[in-house]
């Protein structure tokens, strides 16, 4: 399989001139960029190479969801992949703490609406102290939720991608080692092979960047990264590309 590349900007940077000289600065084949809704349309008109991602998208079609955005609208922009259930939308105070189940609802509208998904899961810390074992529980309890009712759907390889970012590693500098995010990408693999019949690309994401990126993306088990910080700094991620 290919690797991926993810750059989830998160809330930056400010303008819309910064936006458009960063996604100039990334568009390259096999990366996703996944800007601020509000840089999206511009981000479309710049980018040739990159595909575009949401980082969020609500479960309703159009109606009264005062603030909302929905996969319906994000089309309009040529957005090709949605993040879901992202820790920091997990946990509040952002998102205001997402549930397995409303996570579960975005995903089956998103992906019956024709959008590929990039569904983010991992452990907090106090469960990877009790050992991968429990982490792995931990993360499979959150993938049986969150893809409830998808086995129902006609899913290609390139509808669902998993992204494993334990929420200890996210924006510490402490990322997980190579093994160890491997161990974890084997499992949810053979999970969605044999509850969905699903060959999934898993990404791994939590500080990854210049310095540590090979020591991931050259392992097998790893088809690629969710990269936060680092994303932010073109020259940063030109070494990861
Ligand atoms: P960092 O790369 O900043 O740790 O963030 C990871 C992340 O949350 C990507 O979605």
């Amino acid at each position: 399989m290919k690797k991926l590349l993810v750059a989830n900007w998160k809330t930056n940077p400010l303008t819309t001139k910064e936006a458009v000289k960063l996604a100039k600065a990334e568009d390259h084949k096999g990366v996703v960029i996944a800007p601020p809704h509000v840089f999206l349309e511009s981000a479309s008109k710049t980018l040739k190479k990159a595909k575009l991602a949401s980082q969020d998208a609500f479960w309703g079609d159009l109606g009264a969801y005062t603030g909302e955005i929905s996969w319906r609208q994000l089309k309009e922009f040529g957005v090709e992949y949605v993040i879901l259930g992202h820790s920091e939308r997990r946990n509040p105070p952002v998102g205001g703490g997402e549930t397995d189940e409303l996570i579960n609802k975005k995903l089956l509208s998103a992906l019956e609406g024709g959008l590929n998904i990039i569904l983010c899961v991992g452990e907090p810390k106090e469960i990877r102290e009790k050992g991968i074992e429990t982490a792995k529980n931990y993360v499979q309890n959150q993938l049986e939720k969150d893809l409830k009712g998808a086995e129902n759907l006609k899913l290609k390889t390139e509808n669902l991608i998993i992204a494993y970012e334990p929420i200890w590693a996210i924006g510490t500098g402490t990322p997980d080692t190579p093994e160890s995010a491997a161990e974890m990408s084997i499992f949810i693999k053979s999970l969605l092979t044999t509850n969905y019949s699903l060959q999934t690309k898993v990404l791994y994401g939590g500080s990854v960047n210049g310095r540590n990126s090979s020591g991931f993306l050259s392992h097998p088990e790893i088809d690629g990264a969710l990269v936060g910080g680092a994303s932010l700094n073109p020259e940063e991620f030109n070494k990861l590309i």
